[in-house]
């Protein structure tokens, strides 16, 4: 059993990798300022501290919590506020991320574990499905501040000997992701339609995406903790999907009868991207095993039992 310290643990996928280290008999401490995330996501077997990975009392958690490993979500995840407000991102992506490596070196961590975006560190990739070989070329904030984070790992490891796991993830989607949020297609889509109102597609429906369910994802999380030391592997399945295809799956769920708008891309945004999840397998052992209809499924379950909750409360 390890201690592994959780930031981002109240979020969509920081807490689906709390359970995922819970279930495997560690024990955990999240972190979470809450600015996105919600205290009902965070396991109740997990020690909670609302607390700011930019601030100071970071250090009070590493001494009180003594963690072994950490697992780092939280994150500025929204891609147009990064163009808008790249000091912002900056100051959470590179200066909080960087806060929390300096504790890690100053309590002895054994393994630092990164979520890093294939998504987007790829821009419009040469090749596809990309792999980790293939040249970073963000077109946003936050894809350049995760990219940052990479090199800063790769520094401490060569002056500290930090071991480290990049993981580079795809587009995630699952139960917890936010139907109101500004990221995750799937669950904003679901709401719309689960409310009769008419989903926009951009990029005229045709952008291909790697669409990787959340339990997945946790699962290789849980996995790189004893594999894959000092590396960069894309969480990838290799396969693009286009929002039209997802448009059409969801809407089946859900009973939909409207037809999208279709609008031109927005700023930041790439035509095709999917990422190959080879190295990940080679070195992890690791595949994505929940299909996208059985993953949608259980995504539009979780936000319909959402909304009637939230109907019956109001
Ligand atoms: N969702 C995706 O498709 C995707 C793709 C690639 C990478 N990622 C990465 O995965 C991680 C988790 O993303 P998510 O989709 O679960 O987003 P999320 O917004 O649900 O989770 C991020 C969490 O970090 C917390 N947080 C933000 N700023 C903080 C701060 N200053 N101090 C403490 N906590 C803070 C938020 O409250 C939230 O709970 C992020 O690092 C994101 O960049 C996500």
């Amino acid at each position: 059993m390890a201690k592994i310290l959780v930031t981002g643990g109240a979020g969509f996928i920081g807490s689906h990798v709390a359970d995922a280290y819970l279930a495997a008999g560690h024990a955990v401490a999240v972190v979470d300022n809450l600015i996105a995330g919600s205290k009902e996501n965070v396991p109740a077997a997990a020690t909670f501290y609302p607390v700011d990975i930019r601030s100071e009392e970071l250090g009070t958690v590493f001494a009180r919590e003594k963690p072994e490993y950490v697992s780092h979500l939280a994150a500025q995840i929204d891609v147009r506020r990064s163009l808008t407000e790249p000091l912002f991102d900056a100051e959470v992506n590179i200066l909080g991320s960087l806060n929390v490596l300096e504790q890690s070196v100053a309590h002895g961590v054994r393994k630092f574990i990164f979520s890093s975006t294939g998504g987007a560190i790829y821009g419009e990739p040469k090749e596809l499905p990309a792999t980790e070989e293939c040249p970073p070329n963000p077109k946003c904030h936050y894809a350049t501040s995760k990219l940052a984070f990479e090199f800063y790992l790769h520094l401490y490891h060569t002056l500290y000997e930090l071991p480290y796991a990049i993981l580079r993830f795809p587009n995630v989607y699952g139960p917890r992701q936010s139907p109101e949020g500004e990221a995750g297609v799937c669950s904003i889509l679901t709401g719309l339609m689960l409310r009769g109102q008419q989903p926009t597609l951009y990029g005229f429906g045709a952008p291909l995406r790697d669409y990787v369910y959340v339990g997945d994802i946790a699962r290789a999380m849980s996995l790189a903790l004893d594999r894959g030391d000092c590396v960069t592997l894309n969480l990838g399945s290799g396969r693009g999907t286009s929002v039209r295809e997802l448009f059409d799956i969801i809407r089946e769920l859900v009973g939909y009868e409207g037809e999208p708008v279709l609008a031109a891309l927005r700023p930041g945004e790439v035509e095709k991207n999917y990422i190959s999840g080879d190295r990940a397998a080679a070195v992890l052992g690791w595949r994505p095993e929940v299909d996208l209809r059985e993953g949608l499924r259980r995504t539009v379950d979780h936000i319909r039992a959402q909304f009637e909750k939230n109907n019956k409360a109001g």
